[in-house]
């Protein structure tokens, strides 16, 4: 078994007489008529995901901003705008495409190190939530910004607690050393400023400590923290009403358990209930990874190994290499992270020969796979789906190698839209003069 029932209960993807389908949809017609490779998305598992999370927080006055970073494709954020959906976003690029996909400016919270002059003007323009401010001279930047166009910056501060999320270090971002956030010791100092200039709209505290969170435990660390923190500007006259707990729900890529959000909530509302605050939260990966595939088909086979004995966890002395026709520009969570996706032969039953296989893309770097040591029975031209790739897929694909980048499809039940047109040649080369 290459995939675990976890996974297999997690997936958009399932087998419908032998056929692997999303919804109703087989991919084998999503693949023949689109071609490969292409990302196949669940409108249904998206709606799902985002109403189990809004449940859990039900009782208390909350909102979700979807982290659009996970997956900005337009119709994955006009699926969640038509849900009530805000979004949380860190470039005015990413503003943008909230509002070609139909989102309300009001219900965005605008997160990161790094906004630009023209991105705080443009946000301050559209009448965004929030700015989630992450440092002292960001601070001072929107304040003059919005003297400048006689407007009042709505503002939070976001904390970085320095709490372990115990996940990936690339993708923790809550401890001392990440570039992110404000130090609980400063935050007082900089909230006495901002309630004093005439500028600025204090509404909140906001927290992100990572992503791929599978304990809950530093998550409510963090909110103890914040709650803290509104406490002690309380006694100060600075009376907050907004509190944004991040994002980070884990999701099961392999077996790990999905994020209990139920568990989770339960915890939240017992300690805000009393509070009064309106509670946000900005969830990505949990809300669009599974609900995603990547498919691509076989290009060549290059077996050097012995067949695989039909049990898992044999590896043979040499190696067996799929070239797929996805690469590292289409999904670059594996070469980046050593991430593990789960890997599907689109047709459940095959004639060919079990071996252990890596698959790898085209791409002219060693670091270029997308799965290792999977025990397929695959032949050259056969179609692989590649699971959990809804989120972080897509947003982080690229051009590497000029290749372009792949069409995406939204499927409802059994039909099917391409929502982004594959990337042509023509499309990569219009930017550029000689
Ligand atoms: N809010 C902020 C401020 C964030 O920085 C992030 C993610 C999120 C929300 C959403 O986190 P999520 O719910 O998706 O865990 N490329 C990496 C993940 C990077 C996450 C960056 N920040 C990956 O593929 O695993």
């Amino acid at each position: 078994m290459t995939v675990t029932p976890e996974l297999m209960n997690a997936t958009a993807a399932k087998y419908r007489n032998g056929t692997l389908s999303i919804e109703d949809t087989s991919l084998e017609e999503i693949a023949s008529a689109v071609g490969t490779p292409v990302y196949v998305y669940s409108s249904e598992m998206l709606k799902s995901q985002y109403l189990k999370l809004d449940k859990a927080l039900d009782s208390l006055p909350h909102q979700l901003h979807y982290a659009v970073k996970a997956n900005s494709t337009l119709a994955v954020l006009k699926t969640f705008a038509e849900l009530g959906a805000g979004f949380d976003i860190v470039s005015g690029g990413e503003l943008s495409r909230v509002l070609a996909a139909g989102g309300n400016p009001e219900s965005v919270v605008f997160s990161g190190v790094g906004k630009s002059v023209e991105e705080i003007d443009f946000a301050l323009k559209t009448g965004i939530e929030c700015f989630n401010v992450e440092s002292d001279s960001e601070l001072m930047r929107i304040s003059q910004r919005a003297e400048v166009l006689g407007k009042i910056a709505p503002i939070a501060l976001r904390i970085n607690p320095n709490v372990d999320p115990k996940t990936h270090p690339y993708i923790s971002t809550g401890l001392k050393e990440n570039k992110f956030g404000i130090l609980q010791e400063a935050a007082l100092a900089l909230y006495q400023q901002a309630h004093a200039d005439p500028n600025l709209h204090v509404r909140g505290v906001a927290c992100h400590i990572g992503s791929q969170i599978s304990d809950p435990t530093p998550l409510f660390d963090t909110l103890d923290q914040l709650l803290a923190l509104i406490d002690q500007l309380a006694d100060q006259g600075i009376q907050l009403t907004d509190i944004d707990l991040g994002g980070g729900f884990g999701v099961t890529y392999q077996d790990e358990a999905s994020f209990d959000v139920n568990a989770w909530g339960i915890q939240v509302i017992e300690r805000l209930a009393s509070r009064g605050l309106t509670v946000s939260i900005e969830p990505g990966r949990f809300l669009t990874a599974n609900a995603g595939v990547l498919l691509t088909r076989v290009e060549y086979l290059k077996p050097s190994g012995a067949p695989a004995q039909a049990d898992e966890g044999h590896t043979d002395e040499g190696k067996n290499f799929a070239i797929v026709d996805a690469a590292m520009n289409d999904l670059l969570r594996p070469s980046l992270y050593q991430a593990w996706h789960g890997v599907l032969a689109v047709q459940e039953h095959s004639a060919s020969e079990t071996r252990s296989w890596d698959l790898v893309g085209p791409i002219c770097e060693s670091g270029d796979w997308l799965a290792k040591n999977r025990i397929l029975s695959l032949a050259e031209g056969d179609l692989l789906a590649i699971l959990s790739a809804g989120a972080y897929g897509s947003s982080l694909s690229s051009n590497y190698n000029t290749r372009n980048r792949a069409a995406e499809v939204m499927v409802r039940g059994d039909s099917f839209r391409v929502v982004r047109r594959r990337e042509s040649l023509q499309d990569q080369l219009t930017t550029e003069i000689l």
